[in-house]
Formats: structure tokens, sequence, C-alpha cells
């Protein structure tokens, strides 16, 4: 596509959304003619309407509470996805449908626990390209733990996960279902509470970096 059309095409569209939308999104070209998203720090409360083209897209910073099922249904060149810094306590299922080529999801900084109530069950599903994943500092993190269900019917859909950022209680996040990811090679903890035993990462055998450092033993 030439750059003309592109601007065209995101003047059109920049224009109807500013129709519906108070705070709009802002869209830039890298080198490479990829087109990228940007929504940060714009006040929403539910995920706007974005161009289907972009591969990356940063809604960090808003007061989205949920992720309806089919949101990102038509955002297939999508390779990175920033919810950080957002309220989100629901997950529905479905949320992820259609990102089949993303491979950075980061929730860093909102108000899920791990269990059921927050996590449909194979939300992650769709995500098969996924080798990044930041589900840290979650402020429902003191939320009853549901960790075997957790790992075996959310965490385990990601065959290709390579790196985790995720928080560690003293009931072991890391059950069985972690087992199924074997490219799983980093570990990073967010809020972290543990006891320092061999057992805490028998299911993660293939990882080789395990950052701790703001850990309480
Ligand atoms: C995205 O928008 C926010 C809010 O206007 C701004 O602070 C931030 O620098 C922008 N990010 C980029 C990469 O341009
Ligand atoms: C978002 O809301 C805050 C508080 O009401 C306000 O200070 C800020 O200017 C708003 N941001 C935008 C992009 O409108
Ligand atoms: C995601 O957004 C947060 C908040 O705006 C920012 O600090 C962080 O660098 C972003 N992460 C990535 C990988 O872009
Ligand atoms: C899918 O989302 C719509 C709203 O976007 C909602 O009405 C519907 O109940 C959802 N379906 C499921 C299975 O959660
Ligand atoms: C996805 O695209 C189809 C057709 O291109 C359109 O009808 C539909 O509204 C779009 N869905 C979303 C969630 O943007
Ligand atoms: C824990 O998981 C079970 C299914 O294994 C589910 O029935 C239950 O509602 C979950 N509890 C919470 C608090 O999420």
């Amino acid at each position: 596509m030439n750059l003309l059309l592109i601007l065209t095409i995101v003047t059109t569209v920049y224009g109807i959304i500013s129709q519906r939308t108070e705070f709009q999104c802002s869209y830039w070209e890298d080198r490479h003619l990829n087109l990228h998203a940007n929504c940060s720090k714009r006040n929403f409360t539910s995920i706007p309407v974005v161009l289907s083209g972009i591969v990356s897209l940063d809604l960090s910073g808003n007061q989205i509470k949920v992720v309806h099922n089919k949101t990102f249904l038509n955002l297939s060149n999508l390779w990175e996805l920033n919810l950080s810094f957002n309220r989100i306590e629901w997950l529905e299922i479905g949320a992820f449908l259609g990102l089949e080529s993303l491979e950075i999801l980061i929730l860093r900084k909102n108000s899920l626990a791990y269990n059921s109530r927050h996590f449909s069950k194979s939300v992650f599903q769709p995500l098969k390209f996924l080798t990044y994943l930041d589900i840290s500092l979650q402020r429902g993190g003191f939320e009853e733990l549901n960790a075997t269900w957790f790992s075996k019917y959310v965490i385990s859909d990601l065959p290709n996960l390579q790196s985790i950022e995720i928080d560690i209680s003293r009931d072991n996040v890391f059950r069985e279902g972690f087992l199924s990811l074997s490219k799983l090679k980093k570990v990073k903890a967010g809020f972290c509470v543990m006891d320092a035993n061999e057992k805490t990462f028998s299911n993660i055998p293939h990882v080789d970096q395990i950052d701790i450092t703001d850990c309480v033993i």
C-alpha cells in the first residue's frame, strides 16, 4: 500500500471514530510501513474500534474493565497488545478470538486474580503464537487462587510461550498445566510470597531464568 492511500484511510477512519468517541486513538507507521495504534491514556472505559491492519495496539492506562468476546476479531495482523494499567477484572470467553499472529500480550497491573471468576476457561486458546505474557501485579491477587484450575484450563493453551511475568503465592501457581509449556524458558515474579522448596518449580523444568528478586521468602 502506498503512503497516500494509508493516510487517506487513516484520516477517513479517524474522522468516523471521532464522531463516536471522545478521545480517539492515534496511528503511526514504522519504517517497514507497518501501522501501529496508540490508544493509551485516553480514558476509554471500553475497547474502541480500531483499524484492522495494525500490528500493535497500545490500550494501556485506560479504565477498561472487561474484555468482551470477539473484540479483536478483525486484528489478524496484530503481534503486540498492551492492556496494562487498566481495571480489567473479567476476560470473557472468546475475548482473544482472531489474534492468530499475537506474540506479545501485556495484562500487567489490572484487577484480575488467577481463578475462574476472572479468566474464562480456554480464554487464551486462540493465542497459538504467543511467546511473551505479562499477567503480573494484579490487584485481585490476594483473592482466592484456583491454581490447579488456572494451570489446566488457562495457561496450558499457550504452546509457544517462552517468557512469563506472573504473581507468585505460597499456594504454588505452577501447577501441572504448566507442563504443557515446553518452550517456557523465563519466569519473572511480580507480587510474590513463596516458600523456597524444590517442588515449587518442578512443573516448569525447561525454565533456565527465574527472576524472584522481589519475592518475600
Ligand atoms: C501514546 O499516547 C500517549 C497519550 O497521548 C502519549 O503519552 C504517548 O507518548 C504515546 N506513545 C507513543 C509511542 O507515541
Ligand atoms: C482523563 O481523565 C482525567 C481525570 O478526569 C483528566 O485529568 C484527563 O485530562 C483525561 N484525559 C484525557 C485524554 O482526556
Ligand atoms: C505497555 O504500556 C505501559 C504503560 O503505558 C508501558 O510502560 C510499557 O512499556 C508498555 N509495554 C510494551 C511492551 O510496550
Ligand atoms: C459475547 O459478547 C456479547 C456482547 O459483546 C454478549 O452479549 C454475549 O453474551 C457474549 N457471549 C458469551 C458466550 O459470553
Ligand atoms: C470485522 O469486519 C467485518 C467486515 O469486514 C465487519 O462487519 C465487523 O463489524 C468487524 N468487526 C469488528 C469487531 O470490528
Ligand atoms: C475453581 O475451579 C473450579 C473448577 O475446577 C470451579 O468450579 C470454581 O468455581 C473455581 N473457584 C473459583 C474461586 O474460581
